[in-house]
């Protein structure tokens, strides 16, 4: 479409992100039993009229009924209705007062919400076609004007047939009576609009959708406020990541496709070529060659904690960044852990196995509380920390060792060495990193230093500890128990079968690397992942990327962002900035950082910048990958 057409926008879950009935209802009803009743009818008969499956005059009487207002409220309403003032509408308020006499806004809403809201972006009344409110004389809510056009059914195509509008016209809305207007034939264009909501009847019919109104504006042709649009990004999550990760990518106005199993290096090939961002878990592997066809990756999330499957080398090479969730599994391996010490001093592997064998034995042994026991934690990292708050809270006395200064939580103690560490503790638990330095850090020697019939936990790798030494500790009846998630050799497959010669040891608690494995972990996973890939594709935050140098940059609203990876050779930052100034851009703020082999340089610049200037920033050597932001 050339010419700037007329828009049609709607306003409840369009303009402004709430819906204006609910908004009144919030305000007039009260905060009880009967207020939720009216609230949440209210709510399941907006959303029904928005779908389509009931009649909208039948619904908007019903509702406006149940909301006992009064003209007083007014002012309320309108103040939380402004304070969700679309974003993206917001950001193009230029381009609002620059097209006045084209921006109309067709609601099925009321006139005394919307004119005071849509003021603020720049939008005069008389460019409102909306219902109106009627109050009686003591200022009580009656209801609408019920002869009005937009009080019934089908109304925006009625109204509208009575206006007489410009041509070509183009319908932006959320709900089922904005597509009646295109599918009438009175709109030529309508776009389903997703920055608020989705709903699943209006977006199969559309033709198009978008999630911001720059999305519009850049599908039309014309320029808006960023100069991206987000839908154009392809954004594919495989391995059935947690919904979550998808949430965030829609709030923040992304379209996601997803893939629920792993997918094998043939049809990655094929699949990642037109992606721009790719999540994925443990099972798909991100080799060389699959990134080599990977033309518009622009970021990875792995929404695990390890990056082994991904070539982070070959990532970086192509300037693309790899984030990750290092700690988002954090409680629940401090949780069994605690769990794991308390079956453990209580003997319960092995009762747990006569029950299984149909043995009925209440001989318990030296069945222990946890409570006054010491507890020793080797590494007081993320895990470790939590872990000691954790077996405070139950009583239990912490000490710990770490190679690195820890600062003690509560009232644990630090120990100058592990074996001083080993010689008073009832409980270890094991929780350093897997540098090549901790393979066996617990042999034949760090067993015998444990106190006699102590317990011992390992849930971090499991190269750290040698089990032949460990069988030697329990049969020779020093050490008590043990629990171990990790193991030096893992089976690779679910299913596969795991052939330890410790598997029938009734003195141990085994368990297949399930320490981090819970649905709280999933979805943490998902929310964090997602939103480090969203930070970084809105603001070229780096902050938790894993082959990147890390720079944490809040979001630049009045500026354009040139993010620029690079090699990190001398003089690219010079270059960046010759191209800068030899086409008159103007600085706004500047951030570099380096590390290793790959620089990150973020230049914010004034709007008015030729477009050469992004070709001449393109050819500096050395860089690896370019974008503008906004
Ligand atoms: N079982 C599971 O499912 C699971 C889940 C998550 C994490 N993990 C493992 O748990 C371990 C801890 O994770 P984290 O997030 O707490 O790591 P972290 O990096 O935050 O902490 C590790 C700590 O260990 C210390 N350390 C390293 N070597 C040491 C040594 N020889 N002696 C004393 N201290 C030493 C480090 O200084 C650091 O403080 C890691 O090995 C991780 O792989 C396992």
């Amino acid at each position: 479409m050339a010419e700037t057409p007329l828009f049609l926008l709607d306003f409840d879950s369009t303009l402004v992100a709430a819906e204006s009935l609910e908004v009144m209802a919030d305000v007039c009803l009260p905060d009880d039993a009967e207020g939720a009743r009216r609230r949440a009818r209210i709510a399941e008969l907006t959303a029904a009229g928005m779908e389509g499956r009931v009649d909208f005059g039948v619904a908007l009487r019903e509702r406006l009924a149940l909301l006992q207002m009064t003209r007083a409220q007014l002012p309320a309403i309108v103040a939380r209705l402004a304070a969700t003032l679309s974003p993206s509408f917001r950001a193009n308020r230029a381009f609002l007062a620059e097209h006045a006499p084209r921006i109309h806004v067709l609601s099925s809403g009321f006139r005394e919400l919307i004119e005071p809201v849509v003021a603020e972006l720049g939008i005069a009344a008389q460019q409102v076609h909306a219902n109106t409110l009627r109050f009686g004389s003591d200022g009580a809510l009656l209801g609408c004007d019920e002869a009005h056009p937009l009080a019934q059914a089908g109304g925006k195509v009625a109204l509208l047939r009575t206006l007489d509008l410009p041509q070509p016209r183009v319908m932006v809305g959320d709900g089922w009576s904005d597509l009646e207007v295109a599918e009438a034939g009175l709109a030529e264009r309508f776009y389903a609009y997703t920055e608020h909501v989705r709903r699943s009847a209006v977006l199969v019919r559309a033709q198009r959708q978008a999630a911001s109104f720059d999305e519009v504006l850049h599908d039309l042709g014309l320029r808006g406020a960023h100069s991206y649009p987000k839908s154009k990004l392809k954004v594919l999550l495989l391995e059935n990541i947690h919904p979550s990760a998808v949430e965030a990518f829609h709030a923040a106005g992304y379209g996601v496709e997803t893939h629920a199993g792993a997918l094998d290096e043939a049809a990655l090939i094929e699949r990642i070529a037109d992606v721009a961002v790719i999540g994925i878990r443990s099972k798909t592997r991100l080799t060389a060659r699959v990134l080599e066809q990977a033309r518009r990756l622009v970021v990875v999330g792995a929404f695990c904690i390890g990056t082994n499957q991904i070539d982070l080398a070959a990532a970086r090479a192509r300037g693309i960044a790899v984030f990750n969730a290092p700690y988002s599994n954090t409680r629940s391996v401090v949780e069994l852990a605690i769990a794991e010490i308390i079956l453990l001093l209580r003997g319960l592997p092995a009762k747990l196995r006569q029950m299984d064998q149909g043995i009925w034995d209440k001989s318990v042994g030296p069945a222990r509380e946890v409570r006054g026991k010491t507890l020793g934690i080797v590494g007081y990292g993320s895990i470790g920390m939590q872990l000691s708050v954790l077996a405070e809270a139950a009583g239990m006395r912490v000490i710990y060792h770490d190679l690195a200064e820890r600062l003690a939580l509560g009232t644990a103690r630090r120990m100058p060495s592990l074996h001083a560490l080993l010689a008073e503790s009832d409980a270890v638990s094991v929780h350093v990193d897997g540098r090549a330095e901790n393979r066996m850090l617990f042999g034949a020697a760090e067993f015998a230093a444990m106190r006699p019939g102590s317990v011992f936990v390992n849930l971090a790798r499991g190269h750290v500890a040698d089990l032949d030494a460990l069988k030697a500790a329990l049969d020779s009846g020093h050490l008590r128990g043990a629990a171990l998630d990790v193991f030096p050799e893992e089976p690779a497959r679910n299913g596969d079968a795991f052939t330890h010669p410790l598997r029938s040891d009734a003195r141990l608690l085994l368990t297949p690397h399930i320490g981090g494995s819970t649905l709280e972990a999933q979805e943490d996973i998902g929310r964090y992942v997602g939103q480090r890939l969203i930070d970084y594709l809105d603001t070229g935050s780096t902050e938790g990327a894993v082959n990147v140098p890390a720079l944490r940059l809040p979001p630049q609203a009045s500026a354009h962002r040139l993010v620029h990876l690079h090699a990190n050779q001398p003089g690219v930052l010079a270059r960046i900035n010759e191209a800068l100034s030899a086409h008159g851009a103007n600085i706004l703020g500047q951030y570099l950082k380096t590390e290793g082999d790959v620089g990150y340089v973020i230049s914010d610049v004034d709007r008015d910048y030729s477009p050469a200037l992004l070709d001449a920033i393109r050819a500096v050597p050395h860089t690896l990958r370019f974008r503008v932001l906004y």
